[in-house]
């Protein structure tokens, strides 16, 4: 079962919101609404996250990423559908029982998060646990190893005025992971820190997640940081998700013009991996020279690397330019399971994603002079 489910979420701001759900039930759109002075902030969202999975929702400002979060740890109330939390419909609950399953087993981070200025940088970690009542030796503890782990080890008696906002940030994620809740839901959590700082929490993150297996929601403008942190990811537009897939199947088969116009600034070569683009060993050329075929333990022998398949393909530059022969893609158990050349790795750089309905994703009508010819 899934740990955490989102059915046909619909959130309406406004005058009659349930007659605004079956307006777009019977397909009017945003706009249609807005003219009516109601706002579709999430339409019909559904989707699941897996126990120990980062799922990460991406949209622009105003998709509904926030009023989304909201609503899967019951701050908000759907205007329609449901959400579950191990299989517990969030929005069948009396208030007190939501309120227990959200101290128990949800924790969020925000974006603009305020640290309380006069306690300790201990004692802000330690704040869920105060609220919760836990007994103020084990907060301590609690909050102790929390600050440890996301990095914060002597700072616990520090104000937080002494710290840098990455570490203000920090100390964010050890407040929700003192509380030892597994499910946690992260709103723009590293949108107001600097590229490095941003860079090295995303690093600490996955770091943690190694470790922790939580199940985790990651909202972000940012698609470069969802495809780095997300196992899976939705893209929103106007309250809808457009897609959901993995970095490379968004990658790789965007759903739409509009997905496909945002992968643009993507780097390639840290999404794909060796194991996307490789040929089988019996179908790649075989040699510059072209010599005739050869067996397995000589291509492993010619090759200049051997990588496994979840290999950036960002890794095979160096050893594609030094050598004429393909690099080796290996099993678990060293066997060859496919081979790189050269020519896959720019091919793959250089391709253009087909969109899933089969358009290029740069071949708007009327618009030939942005057209970007295929390599
Ligand atoms: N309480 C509210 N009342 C009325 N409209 C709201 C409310 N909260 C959000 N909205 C509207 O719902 C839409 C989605 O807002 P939301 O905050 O969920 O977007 P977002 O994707 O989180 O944007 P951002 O990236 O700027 O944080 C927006 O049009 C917003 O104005
Ligand atoms: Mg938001």
């Amino acid at each position: 079962m899934a740990r955490l489910q989102a059915e046909h979420l619909y959130k309406v701001f406004g005058r009659r919101p349930n007659e605004a759900v079956r307006k777009l039930e019977g397909g009017a759109g945003r706009d249609e609404l807005r003219a009516d002075g109601t706002t579709a902030a999430v339409i019909d969202a559904s989707f699941e996250v897996e126990e120990g999975q980062i799922f990460v929702v991406m949209g622009l400002s105003g998709s509904g990423k926030s009023t989304l979060l909201r609503m899967l740890n019951g701050l908000l109330e759907p205007t329609s559908g449901r959400v579950l939390v191990d299989g517990e419909d969030l929005t069948a609950l009396s208030p007190r029982e939501l309120r227990s399953v959200r101290s128990k087993k949800i924790s969020m981070v925000f974006q603009h998060f305020a640290l309380f200025p006069h306690r300790s940088v201990l004692e802000n970690a330690a704040y869920g646990l105060e609220v919760q009542g836990v007994p103020a030796e084990e907060r301590r503890e609690r909050a102790q190893q929390a600050l440890e782990l996301a990095g914060l080890k002597g700072w616990e008696s520090s104000w937080p005025d002494e710290l840098s906002g990455g570490m203000q940030q920090r100390v964010g994620l050890a407040r929700a992971l003192a509380t030892d809740a597994d499910l946690l839901l992260m709103d723009e959590s590293f949108s107001a820190l600097d590229p490095l700082i941003r860079r090295d929490m995303q690093d600490q993150l996955i770091e943690l997640q190694k470790r922790l297996k939580k199940t985790i929601v990651f909202i972000t403008h940012d698609l470069n940081e969802a495809m780095r942190l997300g196992d899976r990811i939705a893209v929103m537009r106007d309250g809808q998700i457009v897609q959901i897939g993995t970095a490379e199947d968004i990658l790789v088969t965007p759903a739409n013009d509009y997905v496909a116009s945002f992968i643009q600034d993507v780097d390639r070569s840290r999404v794909l991996t060796a194991g996307s683009i490789m040929e089988e060993p019996g179908s790649a050329p075989a040699a510059e020279s072209g010599d005739e075929p050869r067996t397995d333990q000589e291509l492993l022998d010619a090759a200049p690397a051997t990588v496994s398949a979840d290999t950036p393909i960002a890794e095979l530059f160096t050893p594609c330019a030094g050598s004429g022969a393909a690099v080796a893609v290996t099993d678990a158990d060293g066997d060859l399971i496919g081979l790189v050349a050269r020519e896959s790795l720019l091919a793959a750089l250089a391709e253009q994603p087909q969109t899933a309905n089969g358009d290029g994703p740069k071949r708007d009508s009327g618009d030939e002079g942005k057209v970007v010819a295929r390599a």
